[in-house]
């Protein structure tokens, strides 16, 4: 399948004819980014299905985003154009796991980032995306323990903002984000002076880039760790003309439609997620033509899930 017009108009006359809205996260390729009627983060797109009145979700990312928007919309029908769209960090823990370590921190308050199963989010007491993630810890009293998951690299972020002692992080990863190291993130930003650094939380590297800021090597209004949705905003402010972006690929897209004037470019150019990928023009196709695959989440389990998911929807600008 080519996206050329006629699978753009197909695409779109289905989805019309299903009363279906076809969201995107930016990190998919770019031709459904640009079919889609919302491209975002995982936190604006779990906000716009919350509150979309479309029959079906059609929802190209990975598994965990289409749950979070069956929780959200149990009467929904939502569609992942292909179910296999996984994800190593939500991967990274169990239900079985947290309950063990629930049981070593009693009374603690469990904060999820949404890159978790249903069954995960039915432990939680809520959860957060690395766009509302420091916000989300400070809503919790000061004296209260904190259990932060499964991303060690968003938790010592979430640790450094809030300078919390009491938050315990759980020791998971994402594999592109963390593959997107600090000796590669160093050498670009010595060959390139002047930019900017968009760092997502996620990243390996993103202590580093706090480090080359302290040492002087960048300056430190220069370094900016940011969500996916907040680079986009920050494209449209900044007086560089050069970005240094670690994130993965797909984000270049959003980030050269934003400001098409700056010279964006990826600390990894490697750093593909191939489960994001899977989501092909023919696959998107297929789940409007016929309808699949549906994404189901046990009715208990959405139960115990849905009050920390909607305090993530209601947390943060
Ligand atoms: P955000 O869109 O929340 O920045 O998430 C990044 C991510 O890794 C999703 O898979
Ligand atoms: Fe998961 Fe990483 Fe892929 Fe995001 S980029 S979906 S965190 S594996």
């Amino acid at each position: 399948v080519r996206p050329d017009a006629a699978w753009r108009e197909e695409v779109l006359r289905l989805a019309e004819r299903r009363n279906a809205v076809i969201l995107a996260h930016n990190y998919q390729l770019p031709e459904i980014q640009d079919i889609a009627h919302h491209t975002g983060d995982s936190l604006a797109l779990s906000r716009i299905a919350a509150d979309s009145d479309a029959d079906t979700i059609v929802f190209c990312g990975v598994h965990f985003m289409a749950e979070t928007a069956k929780i959200l919309s149990p009467t929904k029908t939502v569609l992942i154009p292909d179910e296999r769209a996984g994800c190593s960090l939500a991967d990274s823990i169990t239900a079985e796991d947290l309950r063990a370590w629930k049981a070593e921190h009693p009374g603690a308050v469990v904060v999820s980032y949404v890159n978790t199963t249903a069954e995960v989010k039915a432990e939680t007491d809520v959860c957060c995306t690395s766009s509302n993630a420091v916000d989300v810890v400070r809503s919790i009293p000061a004296d209260r323990e904190v259990l932060f998951c499964p991303d060690q690299f968003l938790g010592a972020h979430v640790k450094r903002e809030t300078g919390r002692e009491n938050l315990h992080v759980w020791a998971g990863e994402c594999h592109v984000h963390a593959g997107i190291n600090g000796p590669e993130l160093a050498e670009k930003a010595a060959a390139n002076p002047d930019a900017d650094l968009f760092i997502h939380p996620e990243c390996g590297c993103a202590t580093s880039a706090l480090y080359l800021a302290g040492e002087g090597t960048v300056p430190q209004d220069r370094v900016k760790i940011l969500s996916t949705g907040d680079m986009v905003k920050a494209a449209r402010g900044t007086s560089a003309r050069t970005v240094l972006v670690a994130t993965e690929v797909g984000m270049l897209h959003q980030l050269r439609r934003a400001a098409p004037e700056i010279d964006f470019r990826a600390v990894n150019d490697r750093a593909a997620c191939r489960y994001m990928k899977m989501i092909t023009p023919a696959a998107l196709l297929r789940a409007l033509r016929e309808g699949r695959d549906e994404v189901h989440v046990d009715p208990d389990v959405a139960e115990r899930a849905r009050g920390a998911v909607q305090r993530m929807i209601a947390i943060g600008q």
